[in-house]
């Protein structure tokens, strides 16, 4: 008999943040296979005596590939086992779920979705810095900021540089100079203020504020690491270390 793997999106760190149906399908799998960007609040959840497998990396501190992985969840369901896919943030926004789920339904086994919050909702909530508000940000973006490592980032910066859009980066700490350079060539102002947000709603949680022509050179002065987005727009000037005073500029944002 064959198993069933449950697709779950873990959310951005916070424990708190997984949805009911992911607590659930996790405390009714047989095994676990879990990404890097899974929190250990989130893996002690995990039920006892469920297998935990990581794929995030292997000894070699490389990434498990993608087919092996496909691989690996195939084999588990084929014991006739409940598979736990256990992904930080939403498995369908650069998670490859969707690869996976297509993958494992050819072969003939049932896959079942968790939604999970993404990093970008998560860095905005708890951050306070909204995607969109109105008179600042009609609406977001998200954009990949990785390419691999011969090959140019290719992004339609045209389409990317809009005022009135906020743009939030995944992915991008490599490349945020590129990123930067591609935006302000097509007329994004250097003035544009710029967050960036490492290891979003985990207790590890640091943010950096600054603007798309020193964004290159504060990250680096700061060392920020993955996992870290880049929120970019004029929403991130409603930012504030004090709620009191977010709400004050909010007001006075909206005229
Ligand atoms: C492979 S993508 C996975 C995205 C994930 N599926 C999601 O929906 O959030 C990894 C990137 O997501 C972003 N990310 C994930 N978790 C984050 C967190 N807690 N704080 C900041 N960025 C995060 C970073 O840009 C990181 O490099």
């Amino acid at each position: 008999m064959t198993g069933k793997v449950y697709l779950i999106g873990a959310g951005p760190g916070d424990p708190e943040l997984m949805t009911l149906r992911a607590v659930r399908m996790l405390k009714d799998a047989d095994v676990v296979v879990f990404d890097r960007l899974v929190s250990d609040e989130i893996m002690a959840m995990c039920p006892e005596g469920a297998e935990q497998i990581a794929v995030g990396k292997c000894p070699k501190n490389h990434l498990v590939p993608q087919e092996r992985i496909n691989e690996i969840l195939h084999e588990q369901a084929r014991m006739g086992r409940k598979v736990a896919r256990l992904k930080g943030g939403d498995p369908m926004i650069f998670g490859r779920g969707s690869e996976e789920a297509a993958y494992l339904m050819a072969l003939g086994v049932e896959v079942e979705y968790a939604p999970g919050i993404t990093a970008a909702q998560g860095a905005s909530c708890s951050t306070g810095v909204p995607l969109t508000h109105r008179g600042l940000a009609t609406g977001v973006q998200y954009v990949t900021g990785h390419r691999q490592a011969d090959k140019v980032l290719d992004l339609d910066w045209k389409r990317l540089a809009d005022p009135d859009t906020t743009l939030v980066v995944y992915m991008g700490v490599a490349n945020i100079g590129q990123i930067a350079v591609g935006l302000m060539t097509e007329g994004l102002s250097a003035r544009t203020p710029v967050m960036a947000i490492s290891r979003a709603t985990s207790a590890q949680e640091e943010r950096m504020v600054s603007t798309l022509g020193r964004v290159a050179q504060d990250c680096r002065e700061a060392g920020l690491k993955p996992p870290t987005l880049f929120v970019i727009g004029k929403v991130v000037s409603l930012y504030a270390a004090n709620p009191q005073d977010l709400a004050v500029e909010a007001v006075s944002a909206n005229g």
